[in-house]
């Protein structure tokens, strides 16, 4: 089977943040923890500062790396010229310690708006995500356990504090 790399489009969800040769795009409601974008990027992704993310302050290349760590799709990119990105294979699901599915892939999710084409996910298992089937952060508002699965504070990605997003914004809506 060939891999496919959805069009960059399909994928460019949210706000747009140009830099030099890239367009970061930031989609709120799908950031559930802060951690692999600001710890990858520090320059770029700046939750104290407007814009919180300032994609002119490194290369594209880089700024693509690490928006590809984002574990639930909240970020994703263009780059001027291309490539696009391309899915993991195989795809992979790795239970979250206390949290959701992560999935990276070739996905194409059923949502309740309609199919939504991903290459990386995280999918609510608590339960009560008000933004099924994609997580929302609820199950550490609420005190979900799991009982297994891979810790956050090992894969480097935890949560400074119960549903926090990367941009500050959770109680504002602030972008
Ligand atoms: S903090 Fe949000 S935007 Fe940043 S990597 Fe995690 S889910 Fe993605
Ligand atoms: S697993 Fe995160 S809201 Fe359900």
């Amino acid at each position: 089977m060939t891999q496919t790399t959805p069009p960059d489009d399909v994928l460019a969800r949210g706000k747009a943040y140009t830099g030099d040769g890239v367009t970061v795009y930031y989609d709120p409601p799908r950031c559930v923890h802060v951690a692999n974008c600001v710890r990858g990027l520090p320059e770029v992704f700046r939750p104290r500062e407007r814009p919180w993310i300032q994609a002119g302050n490194a290369a594209a290349e880089r700024v693509a790396e690490v928006v590809r760590t984002c574990p639930t799709g909240a970020l994703h990119y263009v780059l001027a010229g291309g490539p696009g990105e391309l899915p993991d294979r195989p795809t992979t699901v790795t239970p979250v310690t206390d949290g959701p599915l992560a999935i990276r892939g070739d996905l194409v999710i059923q949502t309740p708006g309609g199919e939504v084409r991903e290459v990386r996910a995280a999918l609510c298992r608590c339960g009560a995500s008000g933004n099924k089937p994609f997580c929302d952060g609820t199950h550490a508002r609420i005190g979900w356990r799991s009982g297994g699965g891979t810790a956050p504070e090992e894969r480097g990605d935890d949560h400074p504090g119960p549903g926090q997003r990367a941009d500050g914004a959770r109680e504002s809506g602030e972008q």
